[in-house]
């Protein structure tokens, strides 16, 4: 293994020029050298360990001319004539050094450029004729010279900007006058230089090329350098500026040590975790949680996502995902608790202790949901607020009225700004426990657009085959709502879609009578009110008669919302005069209720008086999602062609064709009614029903219409205080209609006296009425029209005369 490279530093020789030289008919010794170009006038430490090469320099006596030329291929290893470039450099072997491994450490120093000729000898080493080739330095011109400076500034600028070459390099470069001889120093200082770049300028003889090409590849460094260094100071400053923050940083915890002040983002993460580990969570879902918080402990408090990430965390960590409050029911407590709660609803109250027995036997029943479907006011939130109670649990209640986005059930996703898990876990959350009763109030209002159909995300909510594993999309892990115990209410089943209605126990609550309401106001409303008004039991008192007064002339409704409601006005009003220093107790009476609340807002009785004189008028009976209610019909007729009688009063499709089948049989039994003959020839009819603002349909008012025809066309006014529900045929027959019970309430409120149903619905009063209910209103059953028509119309001048004084008394006593 031989090798003959270069190491060390160069430097020119301060000599002048060598004598000339004598070269022996035998030429002289070749040196092939890998990888390195010796240069004329550079001193080049050569290491020298091939066998040939060895033998070459101990062979050297007094002749010390050696021809060191570079091998095309530095792989070859014993180089023939043509493995070597055909210019080399004729040297000066100065000194050699034995080294201890055998091999030589050889200083020469380079003369002049010489070219190979014939070879002489090939072993044991290359000996060559040469022909040593002059530098002519050319005359100087501006050209030359300008070159040759820019080759000097080049070659400063790359020493300058290099840490590795040495700034001694620029001092000798500058006192080289020759150009020829500045481009063969300056390359061979170069290190970047290839051998064969190297090799090209030994080559070129003539230097105003060799300065052209040296200038080229110092233009080309120089570019390399400063690149190199742009990105050098680059990485650097980035070096620098992280270790300068993490400088201050580390700094700035070691001032919160001393000022005692743990890491605040520090000191949260460690409480998060507690907290995830405190909460209980199913194995996955802690997992998940301290994933989370492992991100969120790497995370600098300033990043944009902190708080999103941190936010999900606390919304894991605070669910009850363990904790229940729930204890085993005990049905007589619970009957206690609902009957302390509610007056009455005796149906209502059973449902549900049965509901609540079978729980008990059965803990992991997957029973139907609970719904309360009845009027507003009855009570079916508070009931809901009850069983709680009774069962000893929290009570959460949510509103489904107007959400029509299924995102509102079930959240959004966390990619969303802003984003919150929907409202049953929102609910779970207020309620922290995991088995609360809870209330989704206004089913029936659910609405369903594009956004998405919230009764199907309601559906797997409230299924119990589903509901274990409740997925929020915002929590993305699952939610078992299995142990909470969901309660529907709503004003009207219609509206409740199919497929929840389908998994619910109806229980239907109905609206009350004035009695039912009188006692409900004295057992419920009036002390709660006395009492969250701040009056003592001493300071006020509300006599029935009172709370009647109240019941009939300032509500209309089904339920005791409006009744509590102007209770409450009353205990403020009675507040108000304590506070201004009236200590007597008030006994409220019909004139303090007129001075308190106001005139007297509702007189259905008078309305149906006033309106009634008129013939024409029918008082009709509708079923409302609140209760049942009095409605009116009008009938008027006016000179003109005939045809089909005007309908107005946002009437639907089905009330309109029961209002054609009435007319239809009026027409028809025209001479029955003494009409004359060509009476609707030139009679044109209008019915109306007023209060347009609430849409009218079903085929029940078509026996009020038929009245209301019969009533104009033969001029008497109906019977006062007189009301009807059924449906008409074409042939007369009535048809029974629904509601009945409603529909019955709501007359008996307005002060009715005389209802007409059609006779098949006597079943329906009898079991849904009870007889106190009944009570003060005749009922009379009709089968065909001329039943009603025999009720509502008086028969003679006498009956007339008499319905008019009862008109009157009624006004009259409203006006007292
Ligand atoms: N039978 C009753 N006994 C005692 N209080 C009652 C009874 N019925 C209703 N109330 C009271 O009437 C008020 C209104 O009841 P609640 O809010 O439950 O009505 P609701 O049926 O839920 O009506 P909505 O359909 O408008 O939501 C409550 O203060 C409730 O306590
Ligand atoms: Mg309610």
């Amino acid at each position: 293994m031989a090798s003959e490279t270069h190491k060390g530093t160069v430097s020119a020789t301060p000599t002048p020029s060598a004598p000339p030289l004598e070269i022996g008919k035998n030429g002289v010794p070749v040196l092939p050298v890998r990888d390195t170009v010796l240069f004329p006038h550079a001193v080049l430490p050569l290491t020298v360990g091939r066998e040939s090469s060895i033998q070459l320099i101990n062979s050297l006596g007094e002749e010390k001319t050696i021809l060191v030329v570079a091998q095309r291929e530095a792989r070859v290893d014993s180089p023939q004539p043509t493995d070597l470039f055909s210019i080399g450099t004729l040297a000066t072997v100065h000194k050699v050094v034995k080294m201890p491994n055998q091999s030589l450490f050889v200083f020469t120093e380079g003369l002049s450029r010489a070219k190979l000729k014939e070879f002489t000898q090939l072993t044991p080493f290359l000996r060559a004729q040469v022909d040593p080739l002059e530098d002519h330095e050319p005359e100087t011109s501006p050209e030359l010279e300008a070159l040759q400076r820019n080759v000097l500034t080049l070659f400063q600028q790359i020493v300058a900007g290099s840490p590795t070459l040495s700034d001694e390099l620029q001092t000798v470069a500058i006192n080289i006058e020759e150009p020829g001889r500045l481009v063969d120093f300056v390359a061979s200082s170069l290190p970047f230089l290839s051998t064969r770049d190297k090799q090209e300028i030994l080559e070129t003889s003539d230097v105003h090329r060799r300065l052209l090409a040296i200038n080229r590849h110092l233009a080309k460094e120089l570019e390399v350098q400063q690149l190199r260094n742009k990105i050098q100071t680059e990485v650097q400053d980035q070096v620098q500026q992280s270790q300068r923050e993490y400088y201050l940083r580390e700094q700035m915890k070691a001032i919160q040590k001393e000022l005692g002040e743990q890491d605040e983002a520090q000191r949260d993460v460690e409480e998060l975790r507690q907290k995830i580990e405190a909460a209980g969570m199913p194995e996955e879902v802690k997992k998940e949680a301290l994933k989370e918080l492992g991100r969120l402990a790497r995370m600098s408090p300033m990043a944009a996502d902190y708080s999103v990430t941190r936010n999900y965390i606390e919304w894991l960590a605070v669910l009850p995902w363990a904790k229940s409050s729930g204890v085993e029911v005990n049905i007589n407590k619970a009957h206690e608790v609902l009957e302390a709660d509610h007056y009455d609803l005796r149906k209502v109250k059973d449902r549900i202790l049965d509901y609540l027995s079978v729980r008990r036997l059965k803990p992991s029943m997957k029973g139907p949901i609970l719904c309360f479907v009845g009027p507003p006011g009855v009570g079916k939130t508070s009931l809901g607020r009850s069983i709680a109670r009774a069962l000893e649990r929290k009570f959460v209640r949510i509103s489904l009225g107007g959400v029509h986005d299924e995102a509102e059930i079930r959240g959004h996703r966390r990619t969303y700004i802003g984003a919150l898990p929907g409202q049953i876990i929102q609910g779970i959350r207020r309620a922290e426990t995991n088995d609360p009763v809870f209330v989704l109030d206004e089913v029936d209002k659910l609405g369903r657009d594009f956004r998405g159909d919230p009764s199907s995300a309601l559906l797997e909510t409230l299924d119990p085959e589903q509901n274990f594993t409740f997925r929020d999309n915002y929590l993305d892990v699952p939610f078992d709502l299995s142990k909470v115990l969901f309660i529907c209410t709503a004003n009207m089943l219609d509206t409740i879609p199919e497929p929840l209605r389908d998994r619910m126990e109806i229980i239907e609550l109905q609206g009350y009578t004035e009695d039912d309401k009188a006692h409900i106001a004295e057992r419920y409303l009036v002390p709660r009110q006395i009492e969250e008004n701040g009056l003592k039991p001493e300071q006020i008192e509300i006599p029935d008669d009172a709370v009647r007064f109240i019941i009939r002339h300032y509500t209309r409704e089904a339920g005791v919302r409006n009744l509590e409601r102007n209770i409450g006005t009353l205990c403020r009003k009675q507040a108000r005069r304590l506070a201004e220093g009236k200590t007597e107790k008030l006994v409220v009476t019909r004139e303090i209720v007129q001075e308190f609340l106001g005139g007297i807002k509702v007189r259905l009785d008078t309305e149906i008086a006033e309106r009634t004189k008129r013939a024409g008028v029918a008082v009709g009976l509708a079923w409302t999602p609140a209760g049942g209610d009095v409605l009116f019909v009008e009938a008027n007729k006016m000179k003109g062609k005939g045809g089909l009688p005007l309908l107005t009063g946002q009437i639907g499709q089905v009330m309109d064709e029961s209002s054609k089948v009435a007319y239809s049989w009026v027409r028809s039994n025209a001479d029955k009614l003494a009409l004359p003959e060509d009476f609707f020839k030139d009679h044109d009819i209008h019915i109306h029903v007023p209060a347009g603002a609430i849409p009218k349909d079903g085929p029940s008012a078509g026996v009020t219409m038929a009245t209301a025809l019969v009533s104009l066309l033969t001029d008497k006014p109906v019977r006062p205080l007189t009301a009807m529900t059924g449906e008409i045929t074409l042939s007369g027959n009535v048809l029974p209609v629904g509601g009945i019970k409603e529909k019955f309430l709501a007359a008996k409120r307005a002060g009715v006296k005389q209802v007409i149903l059609p006779a098949e619905n006597r079943l329906n009063v009898e079991e849904d009425l009870m007889p106190e209910q009944v009570e003060g209103v005749t009922i009379h059953y009709a089968s065909h029209i001329e039943d009603v028509l025999n009720v509502a119309l008086p028969r003679s001048r006498e009956e007339e005369k008499k319905d008019e004084e009862v008109r009157e008394e009624v006004l009259q006593h409203a006006n007292a």
